[in-house]
């Protein structure tokens, strides 16, 4: 039986085969284009605020691809890097924008597929490549003038202009600022420009008063529920032609707790369990989840048990005993099992619920991934 390749996308900014349960989020990039592009107004921009692994890269990647595939828009994708401003990047990628969207003939329209962009007139392409080097904006280019620049551009071509900006919590609050209010004062003046933005979910702390975040659309990500995490288990596995069982995906489904990053590591588990075979089925699941369960500690629980300070570490543990006993743990048991006052430790359950450890699921405390509770309790003593 010939090798066929894993369909399954472990590790973070990785395209899922399938983007499932974001339908919201999806429709909502969609009607924001076509407010940009029918309607010739600069729509509200996007937030997309979660847990780091539950999707946020992968959606604005997507965003770049229907901008691409329904309009040939092209995209400006900026990722925030600690420690350092973001504008002189954004800058000059607002810059090649504009030289790509020149290039293109007149009267053509740019074909945008991956890093190449096809420039077509009248269906007879030339192909732009996307690395040819423009000569820089240079330093002093603010970032107004390379935004109108590009938009005039787009606009010249009939087209319009997506900027993704990712890890936006690492961006400094004057920048953001900056970039916030140099948006702002040309809503008035509607640009086809759809913003996306991403990052943690205290971004919304700790950028308050920064207006235009405040009117932004703001979506926030949590876990997939149970009928999209088998879609993401089974999708992939049905189109590369060995298709998952019902019952294997729900029991692969239930051990990733929704946790999307972790669905695509059970996946991932399974396809090489079940090489040879026809199927996905119950066979493959304990070996793949054991596998999995192995990455996971490996990766996923070790980094974040080293991100939790010493306090939150405790937290953690009293959780994860508790859920040994007991399936919904509140965040009073967890401060009785502490001996604290609830009010006094709620500080600590609100960082672990902002970074994406632990999430609030029918009444109670769980982590991102079930299986970490168990990881806990064998390296830490009741
Ligand atoms: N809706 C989804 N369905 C299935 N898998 C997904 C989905 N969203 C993300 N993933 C997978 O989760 C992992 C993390 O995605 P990523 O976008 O890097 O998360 P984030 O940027 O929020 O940290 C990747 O392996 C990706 O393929
Ligand atoms: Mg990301």
């Amino acid at each position: 039986m010939p090798r066929i390749a894993n369909p399954y996308r472990p590790g973070f900014n990785q395209a899922p085969a399938s983007l499932a349960g974001r339908d919201a989020v999806l429709a909502a990039v969609r009607e924001a284009l076509d407010v940009a592009a029918l309607d010739a107004r600069t729509p509200r921009p996007l937030v997309l605020a979660g847990g780091r692994g539950v999707g946020k890269t992968v959606l604005l990647g997507e965003t770049a691809a229907i901008a691409a595939d329904t309009l040939s828009w092209l995209t400006v994708p900026v990722e925030v890097r600690p420690g350092r401003p973001f504008t002189p990047q954004l800058v000059e990628r607002l810059h090649t924008a504009r030289h790509l969207y020149d290039q293109a003939p007149a009267g053509g329209k740019l074909m945008v597929s991956g890093a190449k962009v096809r420039a077509t007139v009248l269906g007879v392409g030339g192909e732009l490549d996307i690395v040819r080097r423009e000569p820089g904006p240079g330093p002093a280019v603010p970032l107004e003038a390379a935004l109108a620049e590009a938009c005039e551009a787009a606009q010249r071509r009939g087209a319009g202009l997506v900027v993704t900006l990712d890890e936006l919590q690492l961006a400094g609050r004057h920048e953001l600022a900056d970039f916030a209010a140099t948006l702002q004062q040309h809503v008035g003046d509607d640009w086809p420009l759809v913003v996306v933005l991403a990052g943690l979910p205290n971004i919304r702390d700790s950028h308050r008063g920064v207006t235009y975040l405040e009117r932004s659309e703001w979506h926030v990500l949590g876990l997939l529920d149970r009928a999209a995490s088998v879609e993401a288990l089974t999708v992939p596995a049905a189109a590369a032609g060995r298709p998952m069982s019902a019952p294997a995906a729900a029991a692969l489904a239930e051990a990733s707790g929704g946790y999307p990053d972790a669905i695509q590591v059970m996946g991932h588990h399974a396809w090489r369990a079940s090489h040879g075979a026809a199927r996905i089925d119950v066979s493959h699941v304990p070996g793949a989840i054991e596998a999995a369960e192995q990455d996971l500690a490996a990766g996923l629980y070790a980094s974040r048990w080293e991100d939790a300070s010493p306090r939150e570490r405790e937290y953690l543990a009293a959780l994860a005993w508790l859920l040994a006993d007991e399936e919904v743990v509140g965040g009073g048991a967890v401060a009785r099992r502490l001996g604290k006052d609830t009010r006094k430790v709620s500080y600590l359950r609100d960082r672990l619920l902002r970074k994406g450890t632990v999430f609030a699921q029918g009444g109670g405390l769980r982590f991102a991934v079930p299986g970490m509770a168990g990881w806990i309790r064998s390296h830490v003593g009741r």
